[in-house]
């Protein structure tokens, strides 16, 4: 999917993000990310890549990290992190091509975002490069599931005109991607362990819902 599609999908739903995705996960969204960062927790500079409206990179700052830097590709998504996390830095980029020296950082965190990028291995190539030796990348995401699966086909057949018309074909559209794009725990590893990562730990939520998914460049 076109990366100016996905940032301007996620700028116009920028002001009730926050609420939705606490509503949608029973408002567990923030200790899955305390737990991401506890487990990625090593060493001064944290890079949340898709960070949103900045709470994992506002959560990273808080729990002592030096330098948090939060990418992401929408500007009013980042327009409301910055309001949240005076400290951190944020910028406009894309988590395929990072505007950061080889080597420079610690830690790596994705939280919701690593089935929305349009090349892993690109991206994966990149988290290689800006991250030192035993740095850390730690993902969070919805996991692919017979769930995901049911939700997918009736997304494209019985609830898709309704979809359309309530939300427009675009975010339609998006919201099958996403759907079709998550990953099973297996899928990520693999993923991880072809760009040199070792998977060092795996957590489920919500009844295996949710993965997070610590790796550790080697
Ligand atoms: C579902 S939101 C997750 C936001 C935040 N990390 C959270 O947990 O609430 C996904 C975010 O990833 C961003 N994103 C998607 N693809 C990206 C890419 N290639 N580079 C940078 N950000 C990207 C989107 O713009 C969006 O803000």
């Amino acid at each position: 999917m076109d990366k100016k599609v996905i940032g301007d999908i996620f700028s116009s739903v920028s002001g009730i993000y926050d609420r939705f995705l606490s509503a949608v996960t029973l408002r567990r969204i923030h200790s899955w990310q305390r737990e991401l960062l506890e487990y990625t927790d090593r060493g001064e500079v944290l890079i949340d890549v898709g960070t949103g409206t900045g709470e994992v990179a506002l959560k990273g700052k808080r729990m002592g990290y030096k330098t948090v830097v939060g990418l992401d590709l929408s500007y009013e998504m980042l327009r409301l992190a910055v309001t949240k996390c005076k400290d951190c830095y944020f910028m406009v980029a894309d988590a395929e091509n990072m505007p950061i020296g080889d080597e420079k950082v610690d830690t790596i965190t994705l939280s919701l975002v690593y089935r929305h990028l349009t090349d892993r291995d690109r991206f994966l190539e990149e988290a290689c490069r800006v991250l030192k030796k035993g740095g850390r990348i730690g993902i969070l995401d919805i996991n692919k599931t017979a769930l995901t699966d049911l939700l997918k086909f009736l997304s494209r057949t019985i609830l898709k005109p309704a979809g359309i018309l309530i939300f427009g074909k675009d975010k339609w559209d998006f919201f099958i991607h996403s759907l079709e794009n998550s990953l099973t725990y297996d899928q990520i590893r693999e993923e991880l362990e072809r760009h040199g990562f070792a998977v060092r730990k795996k957590a489920v939520k919500l009844g295996g819902a949710v993965l997070i998914i610590i790796g550790v460049r080697v």
